[in-house]
């Protein structure tokens, strides 16, 4: 453990992922839950996508579960601070172990297909596998996903920490959703900006880090796991890698 600790990341970022305000609200729209809708976030961090679904949706409710025991203490704290406590319940848990009381009308899995474990290079698959599992009938999907918005050279590939087949193209992922028996409503993906947004708040906390505590012994350990992830981001995927927003409906 690294002392002092570092900041969590929810102190610099809204979401943990490349997510404007405005394209939230928007993939919240495009899941159109009816009243008394529920809906289960799997690996939902700090729940804020979850905590916008519920206000949203005065009537709905909803279930996260994520590992991080203090990315769910803060979604809590926010889910009390915003009113929404009595229609929320936030497990700290591994999602693969966790057996949700569906059926949901709405499951969000937003940069965490991981979340159901095993072989990385079926994460997708296996999403959309467990998500169908837990949706009604004509249920709704909202899929953050990877894909390669170009081909990765091999330079890139070098730098990074992610295989070129852990990925497809965007038209690929979307067959891939069909192939598993839903139908797409709605696909967008995250732009630069967003991206940027989100790498910027995410290395903010190390470099605040090393700055207030250069004579720590962690300090080396700090500063090359920022220059690692620096590394990954700027030789590798930046501009290459996306991040693809699918609203999918099962059938
Ligand atoms: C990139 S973050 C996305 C968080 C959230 N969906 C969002 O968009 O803000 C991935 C999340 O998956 C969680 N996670 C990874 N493996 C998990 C597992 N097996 N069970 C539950 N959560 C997991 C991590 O703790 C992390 O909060």
């Amino acid at each position: 453990m690294t002392t002092p600790e570092i900041a969590p990341p929810h102190e610099d970022l809204t979401f943990h992922g490349p997510l404007s305000e405005e394209r939230a609200a928007r993939l919240i729209r495009s899941l159109d839950l009816p009243d008394d809708a529920r809906v289960f976030d799997a690996g939902c961090g700090w729940a804020e996508f979850l905590l916008r679904v519920l206000e949203a949706n005065p009537t709905a409710t909803g279930t996260g579960v994520d590992l991080d025991a203090a990315a769910i203490a803060h979604g809590q704290a926010n889910a009390t601070a915003r009113g929404l406590a009595a229609r929320v319940t936030l497990h700290v848990g591994d999602v693969a172990q966790y057996r949700p009381d569906g059926p949901f009308d709405a499951v969000v899995v937003n940069g965490a297909s991981q979340v159901w474990g095993g072989d990385p290079l079926q994460h997708t698959a296996n999403a959309l596998t467990a998500a169908r599992g837990l949706l009604r009938p004509g249920g709704k999907l909202l899929l953050g996903e990877g894909f390669w918005e170009r081909e990765p050279t091999d330079e890139q590939l070098a730098a990074m920490p992610i295989p070129r087949n852990q990925y497809s193209s965007l038209a690929d992922l979307v067959d891939l959703a069909h192939i598993h028996g839903y139908r797409m409503l709605g696909v967008e993906q995250a732009n630069l900006d967003e991206w940027d947004v989100f790498e910027n708040g995410h290395g903010l906390a190390w470099e605040r880090w090393l700055r207030a505590n250069p004579d720590s012994p962690h300090a080396d350990g700090v500063r090359a796991k920022a220059d690692t992830h620096r590394t990954y981001r700027l030789h590798g995927w930046r501009g290459t890698l996306g991040l693809a927003y699918l609203t999918l409906q099962a059938p």
